[in-house]
């Protein structure tokens, strides 16, 4: 790093954005943060809150609720905004009234002369962050979608409590649509330091039936929690912050973001999840990983779904 402040302007202050901020404060990772919303007093008083929890962060920063002019020298502009799921509606039925949103906030942002990186987390998200490059004009590599971050972190916490071995160490993917198509790469997950099928091979007590339930839970994780408590926040607020932890930080980090392909896995032009190199520039790489013959059929139904519901709203 050159000494240089990070800034993040946060646009959308609903209980996304919110968790991200309030994670993003407790982990010091940038410097300033702007807060954006059409609910200007929301801002504002968002802004109010989290500054009297500063003196408790673990490195000084700057948090104010601001205009789109904040957004000329931002590092990152990340976007919460827009309409989220209730309860008994799939991701996919919010496309319409979110790319409306969309286009006018990232043609607003990119008025003020911002030339950052964008990180998406509004839904459906591989489809906004699509429109997000789009209307930004942005090189591909800049324009960054959680994608299915939040869908892994669910898996790895779930096989950890399943083989009682800690989250962290357990490495494995979700990847395709944050949604319902999405599928987990389970010829590519290792426990610890052992491969997914060697374990379930030797030990009696695991089984593939199982690590099925364990997939249907995390792909319907949204909607237990939506039914239970109207929306989910903060496992998306911290699977952000890991993403902009990548990037600021310059990590090098792998992270399953959602990104234009251009070619990889088959497809060209759609933007969905897989794994990704992230770093000070965005998106280092797209790794392609082998995939199994069903594995890669799954992921070409994702983007078919995907693109079927981008289609109308694009045009
Ligand atoms: C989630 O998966 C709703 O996309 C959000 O928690």
């Amino acid at each position: 790093m050159n000494g240089k402040v990070n800034r993040v302007v946060l646009i959308g202050t609903g209980a996304v954005g919110c968790s991200y901020a309030y994670s993003l404060i407790n982990q010091g990772v940038v410097e300033e943060l702007v807060l954006i919303d059409v609910n200007e007093l929301r801002a504002e008083g968002e802004a109010m809150d989290l500054n009297h929890g500063l003196p408790f962060a673990p490195s000084a920063m700057r948090v104010w609720s601001g205009t789109y002019k904040d957004c000329q020298p931002a590092d990152l502009v990340v976007i919460s905004a827009g309409l989220a799921q209730k309860p008994g509606e799939t991701r996919l039925d919010l496309v319409a009234k979110n790319t409306v949103i969309f286009k006018e906030i990232v043609t607003n942002v990119m008025k003020s002369g911002f030339d950052g990186i964008f990180l998406v987390a509004t839904n459906p998200v591989d489809i906004m962050t699509y429109v997000t490059w789009k209307t930004s004009g942005l090189p591909k590599e800049r324009v960054i979608g959680s994608g299915t971050t939040l869908d892994s972190a669910r898996l790895r916490y779930m096989l950890g409590d399943y083989f009682e071995i800690d989250a962290r160490n357990i490495h494995a993917y979700i990847i395709g649509e944050h949604g319902d198509t999405e599928l987990p790469v389970w010829s590519h997950t290792t426990i610890g330091v052992e491969k997914l099928d060697t374990i379930i091979n030797r030990n009696g007590s695991y089984n593939t039936n199982d690590l099925e339930r364990i997939f249907e839970n995390v792909r319907d994780a949204a909607y237990h929690i939506i039914d239970r408590k109207g929306a989910t926040f903060y496992g998306i607020g911290m699977s952000l912050v890991r993403i902009t932890r990548a990037i600021l930080q310059n990590e090098n980090s792998i992270l399953p973001v959602s990104v234009y392909l251009e070619g990889e896995y088959g497809h060209s032009d759609v933007y969905i999840g897989a794994p990704a190199i992230l770093n000070r520039n965005g998106i280092r790489q797209v790794i392609e990983i082998e995939l199994t013959e069903k594995e890669k059929q799954q992921f070409d139904h994702s983007v078919e779904v995907l693109r079927q519901s981008m289609a109308p709203s694009l045009k």
